[in-house]
């Protein structure tokens, strides 16, 4: 690691990183970690996970800590932070095929305890759907660790500028921006939904640990926003600025625009 202090103005800690590499293991082995500490004490591991390109590589070194150095993944409870809406799960697009074939398939996870908002449920049953994904969360006893990523306009998960910091699971309108970046993956815009369903900013920072990674020269001007800038709904990442149980994990690109990151 090349540096790790508290984040400037607040007391979140950040953790820098010279490349992308780097990060994306240690973010990993934080993972890691947590499932052996909670499994020398017979107890789960409660994680919420994360999609994107971003975490790739944090789930491509768990699976090799499972297939070369016995890492089980058999306590996990796994609760992913968001679905697009409508989709089904079985399109290449849907999270939970990212999910299956990123890390799931390849790891000894229990398919039980395996939480994706499954977005094929009727209209009419969804905010009855997304309150039951609430109290499952809360059944497991909250989660343990919340991995996140950062879209280019601040949200995490799909909280989207806007949502409110009270907000729990429900069904959440995309912003333009955030359907820009996934019209790649959809093959143009006009097949990417512009629904989604997403745990809330409430759940997120009700986690005993977040860690928020960003990599790469794209997200510089977000997480400058993010750290240093105002707290506000309009930026939703701003909410873990003063939470001393959130630690922002960046390569050097990513920093690039943190005032005191830069100096150092
Ligand atoms: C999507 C996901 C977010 C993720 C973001 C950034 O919007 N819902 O959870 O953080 O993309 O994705 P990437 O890591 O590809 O930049």
């Amino acid at each position: 690691m090349l540096q790790s202090m508290h984040t400037p103005t607040n007391s979140s800690t950040l953790h820098l990183f010279s490349n992308p590499e780097k990060a994306s293991l240690y973010v990993a082995q934080q993972i890691a970690d947590l499932i052996r500490q909670q499994q020398t004490q017979g107890k789960p591991a409660v994680l919420g996970l994360a999609t994107g390109n971003t975490p790739k590589r944090v789930y491509e070194e768990l699976i090799n800590l499972h297939k070369n150095e016995g890492l089980s993944f058999a306590n996990v409870i796994s609760f992913n932070l968001d679905e697009y809406y409508p989709i089904h799960p079985e399109d290449t697009q849907s999270y939970t095929y990212f999910m299956n074939r990123y890390l799931f398939g390849s790891i000894d996870i229990k398919l039980e305890n395996i939480h994706i908002p499954h977005t094929n449920c009727a209209a009419n049953g969804i905010n009855e759907y997304c309150k039951a994904y609430e109290e499952k969360i809360a059944r497991f006893g909250g989660l343990d660790l919340q991995l996140l990523g950062i879209g280019r306009n601040g949200h995490i998960g799909f909280n989207e500028p806007g949502s409110s910091f009270q907000d729990t699971t429900r069904l959440v309108n995309l912003h333009s921006l955030t359907r820009e970046d996934a019209q790649t993956d959809f093959g143009g815009l006009e097949n990417v939904p512009h629904q989604a369903i997403s745990i809330g900013i409430d759940t997120i920072v009700q986690a005993r640990k977040i860690l928020l990674l960003a990599l790469g020269e794209k997200k510089s001007e977000i997480i400058s926003k993010a750290l240093q800038g105002e707290i506000t709904t309009r930026v939703p990442a701003s909410i873990l600025q003063n939470l001393p149980h959130v630690e922002y994990v960046l390569d050097h690109e990513a920093a690039a625009l943190i005032e005191e990151a830069v100096v150092a």
